[in-house]
């Protein structure tokens, strides 16, 4: 799918997207020196709204800092003003949103000492990620043959770009196997995330989830555990093996990207009666209803353009 947009917001200056290049010889480029966000803005009766969009660019800094830059050249609320800016520029109702702090002296020594590091935000008009049907009907993964990051070889916290080419291989495998998405398995063997989303697994009526020791601590993960808090249902941090997966009631994922998709099929095996089921469905309704600006926690959460 072509991005469009209009501008893009590159150090301080809103850009045609035709001039917002990077030089061939970016460090970003050769071996992925960069961190980022994704962000989603939503159409609400009140007006456009950005989900916890000061959460993302504090994960934004967060993410600069364990990859080792000694310092950001914009603070987290003027990222937070930039998004808004490139939103109002692009004059978009609802998009998808990219920040991204990259490296682009032509210095490739592998050194994040070596230049300053630049950034720029994007932000167009992007659908469901895993498609309108998903969001209904859910979707079929497989386990990757690929293993996810360890946190003392890539790291886990950070939203690393070089991190994704781990996530490219396991979704680009997924795809050509015929399913749609990839469920990682980390270093020792353990569910850890999709390429792109949390997972989690409801039996009997509670919902587990892994611990974050070896996952991105997503932000919409947090949300949901704040949604089923509020809706009396109980979740439980713990590992989890694949063939939990296979036996679980409902399996489900979430992300920025994906929103929250229920896992109909895992390994060819249908996971609880086929479809999305009730627990994934409570959470799945409460998460709409927040980014569309009509629950309880819309207030605290979302951020007016
Ligand atoms: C690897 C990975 N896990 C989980 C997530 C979900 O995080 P969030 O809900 O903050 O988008 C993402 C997306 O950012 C991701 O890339």
């Amino acid at each position: 799918m072509a991005i469009e947009t209009k501008y893009i917001w590159m150090d301080g200056q809103l850009v045609e997207t035709e001039r917002a290049t990077v030089p061939f010889l970016s460090p970003a480029l050769h071996y992925g020196l960069g961190v980022f966000e994704g962000i989603r803005c939503y159409a609400t009766d009140q007006g456009s709204a950005v989900f916890r969009l000061r959460e993302h660019m504090e994960r934004l800094a967060l993410s600069a800092k364990v990859f080792g830059y000694r310092s950001l050249p914009y603070t987290v609320d003027e990222l937070v003003e930039a998004t808004k800016a490139t939103i109002r520029a692009n004059e978009l109702k609802q998009c998808y949103i990219r920040p991204l702090i990259y490296h682009s002296a032509p210095n490739l020594g592998m050194n994040l000492d070596a230049g300053e590091p630049k950034v720029g935000i994007a932000a167009w008009e992007w659908g469901a990620y895993l498609g309108e049907a998903a969001i209904r009907q859910g979707i079929r993964a497989h386990v990757a043959s690929f293993t996810r990051h360890h946190p003392n070889v890539t790291m886990t916290k950070a939203k690393v770009t070089g991190n994704y080419a781990n996530s490219s291989l396991a979704k680009t495998e997924s795809l050509r196997l015929g399913f749609d998405e990839a469920i990682m398995l980390d270093p020792q063997g353990y569910v850890a995330e999709c390429t792109g989303e949390n997972i989690f697994m409801v039996r009997r009526g509670v919902v587990y989830t892994p611990p974050l020791a070896t996952v991105l601590e997503g932000i919409t993960r947090d949300s949901l555990l704040t949604l089923a808090a509020d809706l009396g249902i109980e979740v439980v941090e713990k590992p989890i093996g694949r063939d939990m997966l296979y036996t679980a009631d409902e399996v489900f994922v979430c992300g920025t990207a994906a929103e929250v998709v229920a896992l109909r099929e895992i390994d060819f095996r249908s996971i609880g009666c086929g479809e999305m089921g009730p627990v994934t469905h409570r959470l799945q309704q409460a998460f709409f209803s927040v980014v569309q600006g009509q629950h309880a926690r819309s207030a605290e959460w979302l951020d007016y353009v």
